[in-house]
């Protein structure tokens, strides 16, 4: 016991009460710890009773050779402190591609919960060149996975030390190549995970963010980055409740309390690779409508349709950039979905239409909860919904009844039923004919319950007091949620649980296109690995406060991680009153944003530009302008994201993954490979430090070149301003912004090129009609790519369908050294414009069609 430091303890007795004797009896060792954790935010100790390095649990009793991989047989050792051991396990190894290894591990008598979504391919051929080995030794437990090309361990079960897999209390550990690990959401903290005795409690749950808490979505995801710089990802395919252990050795321990263990393993090498593997798995981003790319305003409290008008309203005569008006429950008859306020509301049908008229969109707030407490035979969704039999059941069988906003009590259908894809459709169509809404924001969908299961509480049983508890915040698994012996038809809602929301989305998804035809957009407070195939996510109910404006950050950088690229954050935040001087920050942080929305809670003060004052609707102005003026890259972002599965808002080490120093930052991020955003996240500074990554950068609104190094600079940052800087060597599309997307997508295309120091740059430029079904999949694009060498730019044509863009209007080109004499456009001259001072070049008055290629010359 002794021989063993602080750091490769691997705690044996998580449960509450350890003490000396029960830990032996667990044939475990007990040494109080000297030392406490470094850092004070931790939650956990190092453990007082820890495994003996000798112990071990499984052993192969035999391994087979199959076409996919290997099959192999492990029998248990001894009893574990925990009822229900599984004696035999099967493990299923495949090697599923060049890059993506999957070990499975089932008990082969009795068929145990598997998550039903995300849907995974099913490989039976072992691919070739396999980039990584997995390695055992039948005589010895544990298994390893090696990246051949390095022959660094990735994962290490280490001798399966404290492998436990009984009916309600899975755990592995493995050793970690290096400190560096990013993801296993949803939580808020540092981008970079503290190693050092951190625990992260994964069950859906509807809380005020803060540091330690189970938050709305689970993503047993993590990105590794290793000391040579290579990453890789490993996500745990499990829905159960879990803790996940990060301690110093550097390690990790999973603890579901149900399901299988169903590693997938994504060997890169790099970052962006991880994730395009992990995507290409759990389903590609979708492609959201151009539109909702625009700015989104909302609040909780507008209380009627006349004030909903007047706040929208003064904002466009602000000159604020908005495309999407929307609604919390407040449109709502008696907070019940599906009806709406003919009263207070009054005229919402033909409020919408004239958003449509302006080019403008609407969306409303959905709730999963149906009232079940009105006069039978007056509120259709709950009729219908008894009728088709499609609300999640309590243990005897009736519809389990909760409470949400509703008069008196509440119901909730069960998007695992085949029948509620009918039903939820039906719902939300007749809802349609009446308001014709343009997306779905799905909220308290952990789904949020004001009581912690039943009016009665919960029948007792294992299910709602497992063995082991996972620190899941309130203290009990019910809390503020169902009865974990709910019945959905997919399963135990132990088991379901955390893909509530998920379904959700995926049945409001298939609705949405059936009824409108056109690209859902939708908003999902709760997720799971597979989500961002067809929503989006907010991080819900912040706090409007400078920590928590600071912590969109990693939060949004964490979701690209996930594979849900469209994610926001109230913009000044949700609870509380914000004030002037954050919500004008976050006005220009929010403008960066994939999705870009102010929101807050029925009880804080307006928020919305105007409401708080100049200084604000200045900056929101300039902030937005240039997000509009930028949507024609974020959506060929969001494309490569749709199609490769590559990242849109990105953190620095994305794209610098050799320069260490990007590892720590998450108050920077990158659009892209090509703009990085630096907000101002304190009060009273009118500038900020930002480190910059060697190479060329311009600032963007100069155009005045910053070389690095590797360096920190200070950059200035007036009230107005937040600093945005090019990277040299790309080359970006743009348009004009205007009152909405819908304008601004009328206006002729401009080019922002940035050269290197070689004076090379290259970018693309997708495009389709912004807005309906399956553009890509059926070819309704086009896409131009651009490449900047000696002064020659040139357009290549990849794909021209039917939508083509607008013509090119203009053309910048930053960090040329020389003064220009002369430009030619298609071979004839042009008249151009030369920044001697920060030495750009500016053509303008072009209307070049992109359907033919383009060359841009310049003496
Ligand atoms: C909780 C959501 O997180 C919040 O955004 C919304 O305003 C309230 N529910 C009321 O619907």
């Amino acid at each position: 016991c002794k021989s063993l430091t602080e750091a490769e303890k691997f705690d044996c007795f998580p449960d509450a009460g350890a003490n000396a004797e029960d830990c032996e009896t667990r044939g475990c060792c007990w040494i109080p710890a000297k030392t406490k954790p470094k850092d004070a935010n931790v939650p956990l100790n190092i453990p007082y009773c820890f495994y003996p390095a000798n112990y071990n649990t499984y052993n192969y009793i035999n391994v087979t050779e199959s076409g996919f991989g290997l099959v192999a047989f492990l029998r248990r050792s001894y009893r574990t402190a925990y009822p229900e051991d599984i004696h035999v396990l099967k493990m299923i190894v495949k090697y599923e591609t060049e890059t993506r290894l999957h070990i499975k591990m089932v008990d082969p008598v009795n068929s145990r919960f598997e998550p039903a979504y995300p849907e995974v391919p099913i490989v039976d051929r072992a691919a070739i060149n396999l980039s990584y080995s997995f390695k055992i030794d039948v005589l010895r437990p544990g298994f390893k996975v090696i990246r051949k090309a390095d022959n660094v361990t990735i994962f290490d079960a280490n001798n399966f030390i404290n492998m436990i897999y009984s009916n309600q209390f899975l755990q592995i550990s493995t050793k970690l190549p290096s400190q560096y690990i990013y993801g296993l959401g949803e939580h808020q903290s540092n981008l970079l995970l503290s190693t050092d005795w951190n625990r992260f409690t994964l069950f859906n749950h509807d809380a005020i963010p803060q540091f330690n808490k189970n938050l709305y979505g689970s993503h047993p995801f993590y990105l590794s980055v290793e000391n040579s710089s290579n990453s890789h990802g490993v996500f745990l395919l499990n829905s159960n409740a879990m803790d996940i252990i990060l301690q110093p050795t550097p390690a990790i321990t999973f603890r579901p309390v149900g399901g299988i263990l169903d590693f997938y393993f994504f060997m890169g090498p790099t970052p962006s690779d991880v994730i395009g593997q992990y995507t290409e798995l759990i389903g590609r981003p979708h492609m959201p409508p151009y539109w909702g790319l625009g700015f989104h305003l909302c609040r909780f409290g507008y209380k009627t349709l006349n004030e909903t008008r007047k706040v929208m309203q003064r904002n466009i005569n602000a000159g604020i950039p908005l495309d999407t008006q929307w609604n919390d429950l407040d449109y709502m008859n008696n907070s019940n979905d599906f009806t709406y306020d003919k009263e207070n509301f009054n005229g919402l049908p033909g409020f919408v239409k004239d958003l449509h008229s302006n080019g403008m969109h609407y969306i409303p707030l959905i709730d999963p909860g149906v009232s079940a407490s009105e006069v039978p035979g007056t509120y259709p969704p709950y009729d219908t919904g008894i009728k088709m039999d499609i609300f999640v059941k309590n243990s005897t069988g009736q519809p389990f009844i909760g409470k949400v906003w509703n008069k008196a009590s509440t119901v909730w259908p069960d998007f695992t039923h085949p029948r509620t894809v009918d039903y939820w459709t039906l719902m939300l169509k007749n809802m349609h004919e009446q308001i014709p809404f343009d997306g779905a924001w799905i909220d308290m969908n952990e789904p949020s319950n004001f009581l912690s299961g039943s009016f009665t509480g919960c029948p007792k049983s294992s299910l709602e007091s497992p063995p082991y508890f996972p620190a899941v915040d309130g203290g009990v698994i019910n809390y503020k949620t169902m009865c974990m012996s709910a019945k959905h038809y997919g399963g135990l809602h132990y088991n379901i649980h955390n893909l509530y929301g998920f379904t959700e989305a995926i049945v409001t998804s298939f609705a949405l296109a059936e009824i409108r035809d056109t690209r859902p957009m939708i908003i999902s407070r709760s997720t799971f690995p597979g989500h961002g195939h067809y929503a989006g996510h907010w991080s819900g109910d912040i706090w409007s406060a400078w920590a928590d404006m600071r912590y969109t950050i990693p939060q949004l950088l964490s979701f690209s991680l996930f594979g849900i690229p469209l994610m926001g954050a109230d913009i000044c935040g949700f609870n509380g009153n914000t004030t002037q001087s954050l919500c004008n920050r976050w006005m220009q942080l929010g403008a960066f944003y994939p999705f870009s929305r102010n929101h807050n809670t029925d009880d804080g003060i307006d928020q919305d530009p105007v409401a708080m004052g100049e200084q604000v609707v200045a900056s929101s102005k300039k902030a937005l302008n240039v997000r509009y003026s930028l949507l024609p890259y974020l959506y060929t972002l969001f494309y490569r994201a749709h199609v490769f599965g590559e990242t849109v808002a990105r953190p620095l080490f994305f794209d610098f993954t050799g320069d260490p120093e990007t590892y720590f930052i998450d108050t920077q991020f990158l659009w892209g490979a090509a703009l990085m955003i630096v907000p101002v996240l304190e009060e009273s500074k009118s500038e900020v430090m930002a480190y910059l990554p060697s190479g060329v950068w311009y600032d963007f609104y100069t155009k005045s070149e910053i070389r690095s190094k590797g360096q920190t600079f200070n950059l200035s940052a007036p009230l107005d301003t937040i600093p945005l800087l090019m990277r040299g060597g790309y080359i970006l599309p743009q348009q004009a912004p205007k009152q909405t997307t819908s304008e601004s997508r009328k206006t002729k295309v401009q080019l922002l090129i940035a050269s290197d120091e070689n004076g090379t740059a290259s970018g693309e430029f997708y495009w389709d009609d912004g807005d309906s079904l399956n553009c890509y999949e059926e070819k309704r694009y086009s896409l131009v790519s651009f490449e900047l060498d000696s002064n020659v730019l040139r357009s290549f044509i990849v794909y021209l369908g039917p939508d083509i863009p607008p013509n090119l209007g203009s053309v910048t080109v930053l960090g040329i050294q020389k003064p220009v004499t002369e430009v030619m456009v298609n071979d004839l001259a042009q008249a151009f414009k030369f920044d001697t001072v920060h030495k750009y070049l500016v053509v303008d008055k072009l209307d070049v069609p992109f359907s033919k290629p383009i060359v841009v010359s310049w003496k």
